[in-house]
């Protein structure tokens, strides 16, 4: 596992940004793993502003997302397909049938955990997975518990996770209780992991996933189990770090981050986040995109 603090926000998100496009850019038929969540909206319109801007090409590649909340059909305004069609797919030149997110809605949720395993195998596996980290420390929605080898299957959310996402709801009563996610297991399987954290509210929880110890009430913890994973924080996020004079130290020094020392701490308090948000396209428009 590799830590890389940054000034502020807008340069943790800028550096995300900048290792997915390098992958896509020598990778143009990557496999990538995707996340939903407030963290991961200033990522996407990095991609958008850079697909814009210098032409970053999403036509060959690949999603599959960690997850989707049981019950929400694609087109309800807090699925997670309607916020990655919103923040990114739509905004770039991807091909909708390369997305793939959990169906909510299916009938068989077993055999739609199973057919996502498979999809994903067909694919080749994912190449680099996105990851944000709940105030519980859940990867996807592997709430407390979830086996370190689990895979694709229905998790039922933890109050710590509905009282989370219930800012996002009209009415906190209306969160689902159930989510498909894929497994720890399955994030392990990747071949490269990012995470990203952002803010003081994330700084225990990261400090637990990479300092303490390995376990299952903490999924982010696995990810020390991970041989190529690389966790970008901002200063607060990463403020209760004790190692974190090594951590800088690395980013600093090892030759392959020279490339995004530069470009990233240009990125300064008013950088891209605020000009280049994407510009929301009406709901009639994205509903008929999901028929
Ligand atoms: C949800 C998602 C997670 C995400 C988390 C963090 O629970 N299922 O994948 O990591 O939100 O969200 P935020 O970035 O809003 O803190």
């Amino acid at each position: 596992m590799e830590v890389v603090i940054r000034p502020n926000a807008d340069a943790a998100a800028d550096l995300v940004a900048r290792v997915i496009a390098k992958e896509m850019r020598s990778n143009p038929r990557l496999v990538m793993g995707l996340a939903t969540g407030n963290t991961m909206e200033s990522v996407y319109a990095r991609l958008v502003q850079m697909h814009g801007e210098e032409g970053l090409d999403f036509s060959a590649c690949r999603t599959f997302n960690l997850d989707e909340y049981v019950g929400l059909s694609n087109k309800h305004a807090n699925s997670y397909r309607h916020y990655m069609n919103r923040h990114l797919f739509l905004q770039v030149n991807i091909d909708l049938k390369n997305t793939h997110l959990p169906e909510g809605m299916a009938t068989d949720l077993v055999a739609e955990c199973a057919n996502y395993e498979r999809l994903i195998a067909e694919c080749g596996g994912i190449d680099l997975q996105l990851l944000g980290i709940g105030q519980n420390g859940h990867l996807g929605f592997n709430e407390p518990l979830s086996a370190l080898r689990s895979r694709t299957r229905v998790k039922i959310l933890s109050p710590v996770t509905r009282a989370q996402n219930a800012p996002l709801f009209p009415n906190p009563e209306l969160v689902p209780h159930r989510a498909i996610t894929m497994g720890v297991g399955s994030i392990l399987d990747c071949r490269r992991c990012i995470l990203l954290a952002i803010g003081e509210e994330k700084a225990a929880i990261v400090a637990k996933a990479v300092e303490g110890p390995i376990t299952s009430m903490i999924s982010a913890t696995a990810l020390q189990l991970h041989p190529e994973c690389t966790l970008i924080l901002d200063e607060t996020a990463g403020s209760q770090l004790k190692e974190s004079y090594y951590y800088r130290w690395v980013f600093e020094n090892q030759p392959e981050w020279e490339p995004f020392r530069a470009a990233s701490s240009a990125v300064g308090k008013n950088g891209f986040h605020a000009k280049h948000q994407p510009e929301q396209k009406p709901a009639e428009a994205m509903s008929d995109v999901l028929e």
